[in-house]
């Protein structure tokens, strides 16, 4: 197949290749961008790299490079990142160093605050009005009407930390995510 490698190849190209090459181009692009919805759909979060969601960014807004920020963690951290939308949102070293599938965002659910963890107590502690969530972000005490919504998080081919949307259960609760 010709190489188009600029506009300086197109004179050489008959003009019927060159139109159907142009013709090939429109219907695979349509192609594509019809098919990309439904294919998509089928690509669960964590093989389908960022997916629809966003690299997590560090406060410097930097990409997390995970095998980096695992290294220079401790296990049971709860770090904020930049998430969806922006969304502070904690990421979460294992107890065997590596990331959990999700993270959680730090927008308290009562009016709206950024909930510092708080290692001492295991608990996310919201200073504004003395809402607290366990070390999952599950609502334990008021006013805080609901838990802190969750999203899911991925390490991409190349070791960045990924986060997307959480639509599933709620496997803190048991119920469909309110965040949703
Ligand atoms: S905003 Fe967190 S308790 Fe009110």
């Amino acid at each position: 197949m010709a190489q188009v490698s600029g506009s300086a190849d197109v004179p050489d190209m008959g003009r019927r290749q060159f139109m159907n090459l142009l013709a090939f181009g429109t219907v695979t692009g349509t192609f594509v961008g019809a098919l990309y919805p439904i294919v998509k759909y089928f690509i669960p979060p964590a093989s389908g790299g960022v997916g629809g969601g966003v690299i997590a960014k560090d406060a410097l807004g930097n990409d997390i490079v995970v095998s980096a920020f695992v290294a220079s963690h401790n296990a049971g951290d709860r770090t904020l990142a930049q998430g969806l939308k922006g969304d502070p949102t904690y990421v979460i070293v294992t107890e065997d160093k590596t990331l959990t599938e999700y993270g959680i965002n730090s927008v308290c659910t009562h009016l709206g605050c950024v909930v510092p963890w708080n290692a001492s107590e295991n608990k996310f502690m919201c200073p504004c009005h003395g809402s607290q969530y366990n070390n999952e972000g599950k609502v334990v005490h008021g006013p805080a009407p609901l838990s802190l919504a969750l999203v899911h998080a991925t390490v991409t081919e190349d070791d960045k930390l990924a986060f997307s949307q959480w639509t599933e259960t709620d496997f803190r609760t048991g119920e469909a995510p309110w965040w949703t």
